[in-house]
């Protein structure tokens, strides 16, 4: 991909559908009794290796359209032993997701994804689906995938996970579904609650007790009508394109704003950004607004703490942002980065020294010095990982060259269409 240098970003847009939500839509909907229907699905492809592990376990899933779908709902016990190895592709939470719901059930599957995935940490799940009476195993005592699993006969568990991570919450919430007596997770900082909002929407008591998250065993689930919401990790590279083009002004509608997400906007108004929210509203237990953007200057900002699982995916287009302010701008705590798609410590810094940029990796972050001009010509590698190759397709909307994007179809993860969109918007 060639991205060219813009002056400013304007116009009104809107983006793909929520990653995280289409996922749970699919496995929510496959759980529940009776169909669930999906509009505003995100046909990327993880996604769509969620639709695939379902369908291999007895699930009908009907594409009304690339972004509309019907789930017939098999009930609590109704998936079926699946026949061959169900594969993930690139997508941590379709396994980390399923491995909760497997180990519910009284079969055997094999779970296996794209070289990424092999490589990513997968006995934070393990481990307490492990202590629920689940048999799993895999590479290095069941710490990489492929892992197999023979679920069935859980019992209820308090979990305190070391991480805040929603996939961890999510497995454990969901296996808890099929365990005897009451789950619940507690977590160091909250993630994002979107499981926690759709179970209640398909009628399941999600309860907060002393810190816990906590749900019954052999809770029904009923089938709900799902629409999903504009993902705001993906409108991220826009808000933060249109924010360090000078002249910018653009609108992003229907975007999902539920406060567990919406750390980059709080992060890019402390840096001066000006952001509005606009036609605010709710759908299936999601808030949901159209986002304003117009560009300007900047200042650097420091980030840690509870903000980090608020943002955690939008750092790397947040690096972008902080090569253009004025200052430094240092990010902390978030060495979970490490164990995303790629290593977005190392990779994020790597990528945007090409471009001239000053960045500093830290165990737990990046030290950024702006404002640097970034340079043209660059050469930028994207580890197959979707979230940097969009990012650096950021800055070089703000270098004074041309970049080339090498292996761009890492896109089509989360935003199919995005270099076109990048394009329209000019
Ligand atoms: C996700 C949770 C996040 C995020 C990922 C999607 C989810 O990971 O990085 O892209 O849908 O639950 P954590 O498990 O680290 O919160």
């Amino acid at each position: 991909m060639r991205i060219e240098p813009a002056a400013s970003l304007r116009g009104v847009t809107a983006v793909p559908g929520d990653k995280s939500i289409s996922h749970r839509s699919v496995m929510l909907g496959a759980l529940a009794n009776g169909v669930t229907h999906v509009t505003g699905f995100l046909p990327g492809a993880d996604c769509l290796s969620t639709v695939a592990c379902f369908r291999q376990l007895g699930v009908s899933v009907e594409q009304l359209s690339a972004t509309e779908l019907k789930v017939h709902g098999v009930g609590l016990r109704g998936l079926q032993e699946p026949s061959d190895v169900l594969d993930v592709g690139n997508s941590g939470t379709t396994m980390r997701l399923l491995l909760g719901i497997l180990a519910g059930q009284p079969f055997h599957a094999t779970l296996t994804g794209d070289v990424s995935i092999r490589r990513r940490p997968m006995g934070r799940v393990s481990v307490p689906l492990r202590q629920m009476g689940a048999h799993i195993d895999g590479r290095e005592e069941g710490r990489l995938a492929p892992l197999s699993v023979r679920g069935g006969g859980l019992r209820a568990i308090r979990f305190d996970s070391p991480v805040a991570s929603a996939q961890i919450k999510s497995a454990v919430l969901l296996a808890g579904l099929f365990a005897d007596g009451e789950t619940g997770v507690r977590e160091p900082e909250a993630s994002r609650d979107h499981s926690e909002r759709m179970l209640r929407a398909f009628g399941v008591d999600v309860a907060e007790k002393d810190g816990y998250i906590t749900v019954q065993g052999g809770s029904q689930l009923i089938a709900t009508d799902i629409e999903v919401p504009g993902d705001i990790s993906s409108a991220a590279f826009l808000i933060v394109a249109a924010a360090i083009r000078p002249g910018s002004d653009l609108t992003i509608r229907g975007v999902g704003v539920n406060p567990s997400r919406t750390g980059i906007l709080d992060v890019l108004r402390e840096m001066g950004a000006r952001i509005d929210l606009q036609n605010e509203r709710e759908s299936g237990g999601e808030p949901i607004a159209d986002i304003r953007i117009q560009g300007g200057e900047l200042r650097a900002v420091t980030v840690g703490g509870a903000t980090i699982p608020r943002l955690i995916d939008e750092i790397p287009v947040l690096a972008v942002a902080a090569t253009q302010a004025v200052g430094v701008t240092v990010i902390r705590d978030a060495k979970e980065l490490k164990v995303k798609e790629s290593d977005r410590i190392a990779t994020t810094a790597a990528e945007l020294r090409k471009f001239g940029a000053s960045v500093e990796e830290l165990e737990d972050g990046l030290h950024i010095t702006g404002p640097t001009p970034l340079s043209g010509g660059a050469e930028i590698a994207t580890y197959h990982d979707h979230r940097i190759a969009m990012a650096m397709a950021v800055a070089g909307l703000a270098a004074d060259g041309p970049t080339v994007i090498r292996d761009w179809e890492a896109v089509d993860v989360s935003f199919p269409g995005f270099g076109q969109l990048l394009q329209n918007l000019r």
